[in-house]
């Protein structure tokens, strides 16, 4: 008998040749870069960012529990890196640098006394190959997923770029988790979720109402996804923290926050470039709940413009102005910390599911007082008019921060005088951010 043209004994040799090969392509490539990450969708929108992995991750670190930290360059990464290298984890950092700079991991390692724990991948976390590589490289126990673009203005002109790469990275990153066996993940939401709800926030408030700008609707429908994650995959232990107004820099002031190219972040107090560009304008009528106070007391204080604009003095507040819940960024970066370990307990109880997490202080600080504040750590007075309240603004916003307290032992030490203390250092020592040489 032949078959295609071959006689039997030579199509049967052919064909068991082909799957000796497919086979063993198959078990090198597992071998080489893990099990294959299922995608969440067949209709991904494809990412242009194709830079080299610099530094691939090192296998041994001693026997610290490894974490992977995506965005771990960013603002609120780079302090979590510190808290975890100090409390005894190493750490891969997966970035790839849109908003942040190598420099910030290389001051992180400074920073830290065991600085070999840190491995860099640059890296995007929508690349199922990068995901794949750096998990199959060492074991990970858990991720934080930090990776996100966050300006609020830029997500109103870009929104599909937020929700490809918000939304995106975080299903890629579910994926990458349930392939390698991960159970321990913690993901940066925002108090943006609770939209115009009524203060003070607990985690129980009503969310996804009165969002006003596409980057606050990835953070709403990310907690959706993650509630439908875990509901498929129960083992999993989620903490969806819900961060307040992240500001500050670490004490020894050399990192902060450096974003790039011109900022438009709603955190203008935690800005700490000195571009003489004036930054965008926030379109008023689109002005979210947590608009920020008047940009920036920071550029002021350094002199880069000459007064600052309070908007709306006639609030129902002690001094008039709007109030908002403040938190130093180390204190969040500790909250991770302890989520982690709260999860590890929660995985090694073999008890699975999510926890949303209010980071907040508890207490609101006015405009005033913040601008107070920023003139007790600079030394400088911060010339300021009163204007007229911006449409979309509330009087206060702050969280009940009880539920962190009770259940990660976590709570909020720092004041607004340190945060403006540490901010100031951050910006006097670098005032070209990152692309300041050190000392
Ligand atoms: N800073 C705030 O005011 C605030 C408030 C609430 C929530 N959050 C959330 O916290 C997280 C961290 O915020 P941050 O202030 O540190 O921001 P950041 O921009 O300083 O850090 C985010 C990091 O993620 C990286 N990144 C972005 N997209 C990526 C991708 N596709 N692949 C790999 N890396 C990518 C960026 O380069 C950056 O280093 C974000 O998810 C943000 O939405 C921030």
């Amino acid at each position: 008998m032949r078959i295609l043209g071959l006689s039997a004994p030579v199509f049967r040799i052919l064909a068991i040749c082909c799957l000796i090969s497919f086979t063993s392509i198959y078990v090198s490539r597992s071998v080489l870069f893990g099990p294959s990450i299922p995608k969440a969708s067949g209709l991904r929108v494809p990412f242009s960012f194709s830079g080299p992995i610099i530094e691939p991750p090192e296998v041994s670190a001693g026997d610290r529990p490894r974490v992977l930290v995506t965005g771990g360059a960013g603002f609120i990464g780079s302090h979590t890196v510190v808290e975890l290298i100090g409390a005894g984890y190493a750490v891969t950092i997966l970035d790839n640098l849109v908003n942040s700079s190598p420099e910030s991991v290389a001051r992180v390692r400074k920073l830290v006394d065991a600085p070999e724990a840190i491995s860099f991948v640059r890296g995007d976390v929508r690349d199922e190959g990068v995901l794949s590589r750096v998990l199959s490289s060492a074991r990970h126990v858990a991720i934080i997923h930090f990776a996100a673009l966050k300006a609020v203005g830029e997500s109103i002109s870009r929104p599909l770029d937020y929700y490809e790469n918000n939304l995106g990275g975080l299903t890629t990153v579910l994926a990458a988790a349930k392939a390698y066996s991960i159970k321990q993940i913690v993901f940066s939401s925002s108090a943006t979720v609770y939209g115009n709800a009524q203060p003070p926030f607990t985690e129980a408030t009503t969310v996804g109402m009165g969002i006003t700008n596409p980057y606050g609707q990835t953070k709403y429908i990310a907690e959706i996804i993650l509630k439908d994650f875990n509901l498929a995959n129960p083992s999993i232990a989620i903490a969806c923290l819900r961060y307040f107004n992240p500001v500050g820099a670490h004490a020894s002031g050399s990192i902060g926050e450096d974003p790039q190219g011109i900022p438009n972040n709603i955190m203008p107090l935690c800005v700490p470039t000195l571009h003489d560009t004036p930054i965008q304008e926030f379109p008023a009528h689109l002005t979210p709940v947590f608009a920020p106070p008047p940009r920036s007391v920071q550029r002021v204080a350094v002199g880069k413009y000459p007064k600052l604009t309070v908007h709306g003095s006639d609030y129902d507040t002690p001094d008039g102005t709007a109030q908002r819940d403040y938190i130093h960024v180390v204190d969040l970066a500790k909250g991770h910390v302890k989520a982690i370990k709260f999860l590890s307990k929660r995985v090694a109880a073999g008890v699975g599911g999510t926890e949303v997490v209010n980071l907040g202080t508890g207490s609101a600080v006015s405009v005033l007082e913040l601008v107070k504040a920023f003139e007790k750590a600079s030394g400088k007075t911060i010339p300021y008019t009163l204007g007229p309240r911006r449409p979309g603004d509330v009087p206060a916003v702050w969280a009940d921060p009880a539920k962190a307290n009770t259940l990660l032992g976590w709570v909020a030490e720092k004041n607004i005088d340190d945060m403006a203390a540490d901010s100031w250092r951050w910006v006097s020592n670098n005032p070209e951010g990152y692309a300041t040489t050190q000392q």
